[in-house]
């Protein structure tokens, strides 16, 4: 620990010099050998990020909400930190895959955490009192439409496998309620925020939600989700509390547009932050 606690914190267990380095509203994108057991999901959170941003906004034996959870990073991020974390996801493949990563690190289900399979929008009323929220929801049709989904199996073997180019087709699920399963974008934006908006009334009061999504093409149109996430959280009553970018700056460059169009190469994810005051 470098730095000292200030007995007036009751955000974290962090010391005023950990607290600050935090604040920086960029970040680098940071593995570790456990990410490597999340491959056969398409689109896992590294854990040491989900760490960094558990570390900051609970302190121990805080629960921890993560509703589109995926192949469970966020339940190991806060098993390694002392929290006790709940993740909803609609594959029960999913939560095979999660289970084994939590096993293999020797955490068991109920003492440091809960996997429910389901539909969040259904789950999330049996919960309460949740003191953060950190989650990733599908980018709307993005594995469907773009061909994308696993990795390259080259750069499944440990460190690389996250910075592979997309190979073949692999979606979350065929469900209608998949947020994944979403013809347009509007539709996506509404069921996200029905989701969020039960979320919102399940997280305690000065409590904190962190989205994690980049901004993507609809219909080969380059769109700001980022500010469209940001209007759907004001309007269930959330605050907004800014970005963090978190940089990714290992990935494959491709030549869009060249040499006759300027297009973007999306090298980051957003986190952006909220707060329900
Ligand atoms: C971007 S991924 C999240 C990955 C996760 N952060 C991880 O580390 O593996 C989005 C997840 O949302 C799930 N999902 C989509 N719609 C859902 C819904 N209505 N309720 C619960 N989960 C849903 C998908 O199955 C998928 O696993």
């Amino acid at each position: 620990m470098s730095g000292k606690f200030d007995k007036r914190n009751t955000l974290n267990d962090l010391t005023g010099k950990e607290w600050l380095k935090l604040t920086k509203s960029f970040w680098f994108s940071e593995k570790c050998k456990d990410d490597k057991d999340a491959f056969q999901h398409p689109a896992p959170f590294l854990i040491k990020d989900i760490e960094k941003l558990i570390s900051l906004f609970t302190k121990k034996e805080m629960t921890v909400l993560d509703p589109f959870v995926g192949s469970g990073t966020t339940l190991i991020a806060a098993s390694n930190l002392n929290r006790y974390g709940i993740g909803i996801d609609l594959n029960k493949n999913y939560k095979k895959l999660a289970i084994n990563r939590l096993n293999k690190l020797n955490f068991k289900e109920k003492i440091y955490y809960k996997y429910v399979i389901g539909d969040s929008f259904e789950i999330i009323e049996k919960i309460s009192n949740i003191d953060y929220i950190v989650t990733s929801p599908p980018y709307h049709n993005i594995l469907r439409n773009n061909g994308n989904g696993l990795r390259e199996k080259k750069y499944n073997t440990c460190y690389n496998y996250r910075n592979g180019a997309r190979i073949g087709v692999e979606y979350y699920s065929d469900k209608n309620n998949d947020l994944g399963n979403q013809n347009d974008y509007d539709s996506f934006l509404i069921l996200f925020g029905n989701i969020m908006n039960k979320a919102f009334h399940k997280l305690n009061n000065k409590k904190y939600c962190s989205i994690i999504i980049s901004d993507f093409t609809i219909n080969k149109k380059e769109t700001c989700i980022l500010g469209d996430i940001v209007k759907v959280m004001e309007g269930i009553g959330f605050e907004f509390s800014g970005t963090i970018v978190l940089l990714q700056d290992n990935k494959p460059l491709y030549p869009f547009g060249y040499p006759y169009a300027y297009k973007i190469n999306h090298h980051h994810q957003n986190i952006i932050n909220f707060r329900k005051c």
